[in-house]
Parts: C-alpha cells; structure tokens; sequence
C-alpha cells in the first residue's frame, strides 16, 4: 500500500454521519434535516457550511473532541497515512460552550490515542473562519499563538472565500507568523485565480488550501511553480461541490505538469462519501498518478508538512524504506 500524508481535513467536517447522530441522542438534538439514511444532506456550498456548522455544534466536551480525533486518525492510519495535520476552528468549539483550550486539550489528546494505537503523527492547524470576520480571525490567531499547544504548528483561514477584503486579514496571519506558525490559508475553490494571488500577495502562505482555479491564469501557475507553495488538492471535494464538473476536468494533471508542488486531501470526508484512500485512488484512475507519483505525492505532503524537523526525517524514512521494500503479495 502507498503510504500516505494528509494536510487538509476540518477535524468537526470529519465527523461520520453515525457519531453526529449519536452525539445528537446524547444532547437531545435533531438532525434529521441535515443527516438521514446514513448519509449527509446538502445541495450547495452555502448548504454545506450550515449542516458543518450544526453537526460541530454537537461535539461539547474535551471527550467529544477526544473520541472524534481518535476515530478520525485511525480510520486515516488503516488506510496507510502515516502523517496528519487537521483543522481546528476556535469559534465552533466556543458556539458549542467549550473553551478553546479545552478543545485543543481534547483533539491533543485524540492524537495521542490514535499515535499510540496506529503510529500515525498528527498536529494541529487553528483555523479562524472568514465569513465570522475579521476580529473573529484575529482571535483565532492570538489563540494559536498563545495557546502553548506542542501539537499547535500552524495558523490558517477557511469558510466561505468570498467573504471580506484579504487586506481586512493581515493582521491575523502576521500573528501567526511571528509566533512561528506554519501558514496556509484557502483560496481559489469558490474565488477565482485572483484569490489565490490575493492570498499570496497578502498573506505569504507557504501553502494554498485548494488553489486549484489558479490554473486559470498560467503566469500565476508558474508562479507558485517557481516559489514552491504546496497546493492541497481536495478532487473529490472539488467535484461534489461544484467547482468543476467531473474529475476529466479537474486541474491537478495540468498544475501537476507545470511543476506545482501538490499534495492530496479529503476536505470534509464523509460530507463528500471520500477518504484519504478514495483521493489517491481518484489520483491514480483519473490524473494518471502511478505508484511512484504518489509517493512523491506524499513526500511533497511531508515536504510542506508544519512539523519539526526531527519528525519530518523520520517519516521521510518511513516513506524511503517502504518505497524500497518489494511488494508483498496478497
Ligand atoms: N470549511 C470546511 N470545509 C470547507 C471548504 N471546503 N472550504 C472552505 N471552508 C470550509
Ligand atoms: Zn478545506
């Protein structure tokens, strides 16, 4: 099996549609409007956001968050990725009535079960949400700078795009930077390639959460060829959403053919019925990905990874010797 490394995953977005319901017995909520027959229900981006909001208005103690990063980073182990850094969002811990440092303690400590269990490393990226605001934003960032966290290494922005002026975010990510967290924001999956160069332009991110309608505009397409910023691709989110049609139209083969840095990430899992294994799989059967090309993928991934150093050489090993070890049958 390829081993595998994801960047890009809301932790409350990760939540199976079988514990979101169990967790609305627990608390004595409804959602049946957003989750019936096993499965999400949603019909646009707008739609999505709220049934996010609503099934991570359901996780409301440290345990919750505990148990939920647990089951996710096993389930992610089981399908060979030896490495994770998952979104946080402050503001839905505090919607639910947890204080951020509760919530952070209870994911920290869902890491360290599943480490313990699986091996897979795992750490923490706080994001603020960009259709809260600005002041919201920033809050998330002092939080991420100041909350002490081991596990805490990067500061990022999700939510709806297009929402608000990048400049109205600066002060937030110059927070982050200068407490020496590692920088991604989401740009270019509903704003358009000028997004991804607002977000560039703005914010220095080392990597671009999506930034796949970058490929609309190919002096930006050599330009984060040429700077190295790490793309994390989500296909099968792209397609479930809309951003583009089917897989024959995803960008990733072009970027990819241009010398963009790209890993491969789940997004929201159960939202869009993928995995991390269903997104190497979509790599293989539609990009035209071989088992060399993605374990490069997962180097990049490694590459990009906000992570100390010692812990990037040992999981680059791990990828090295079982790029080298021969294939066992069965
Ligand atoms: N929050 C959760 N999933 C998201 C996505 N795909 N885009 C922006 N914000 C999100
Ligand atoms: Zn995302």
């Amino acid at each position: 099996m390829v081993l595998k490394a994801e960047l890009h995953c809301h932790i409350e977005g990760a939540a199976l549609p079988a514990l979101v319901e169990s967790q609305a017995e627990k608390y004595g909520a409804d959602v049946s409007a957003f989750i019936h027959d096993g499965a999400y229900h949603w019909h646009d981006f707008s739609s999505f956001l709220a049934a996010y909001d609503a099934a991570a208005n359901l996780f409301r103690s440290e345990e919750d968050y505990a148990a939920l990063a647990e089951t996710y980073l096993t389930g992610l182990a089981s399908e060979g990725a030896v490495y994770s850094e998952f979104f946080t969002s402050p503001d839905h811990a505090e919607r639910a009535g947890l204080s951020p440092q509760a919530y952070t303690e209870g994911l920290g400590e869902g890491i360290a079960r599943a480490k313990a269990k699986t091996g897979i490393e795992g750490r923490i990226i706080v994001t603020g949400v960009r259709h809260f605001g600005p002041a919201a934003v920033e809050k998330a960032a002092r939080f991420a700078a100041t909350c002490g966290h081991p596990l805490v290494t990067g500061f990022g922005m999700a939510g709806d795009e297009r929402s608000g002026h990048p400049r109205d975010f600066v002060r937030a990510f110059d927070i982050a930077r200068e407490a020496g967290l590692g920088i991604s924001v989401h740009a270019g999956e509903f704003g358009g390639a000028d997004s991804v160069e607002a977000a560039l332009d703005h914010f220095a991110p080392a990597r671009i959460g999506h930034g796949v309608r970058a490929v609309e505009k190919p002096d930006l397409v050599r330009r984060i060829a040429e700077e190295g910023v790490v793309l994390e691709v989500c296909p099968v989110s792209n397609v479930v959403l809309g951003v583009f049609p089917d897989f024959a139209h995803h960008p990733f083969p072009q970027l990819y053919a241009a010398g963009c840095r790209l890993s491969l990430n789940s997004d929201d899992p159960p939202h869009f019925h993928t995995s991390i294994g269903r997104e190497y799989a979509v790599a293989s059967a539609h990009f035209g990905l071989d088992e060399t090309a993605l374990t490069a993928v997962t180097r990049t991934a490694l590459e990009a990874a906000f992570v100390d150093e010692e812990t990037r050489r040992a999981l680059l090993l791990r990828l090295a010797e079982a790029e080298a070890a021969p294939a066992v049958a069965g």
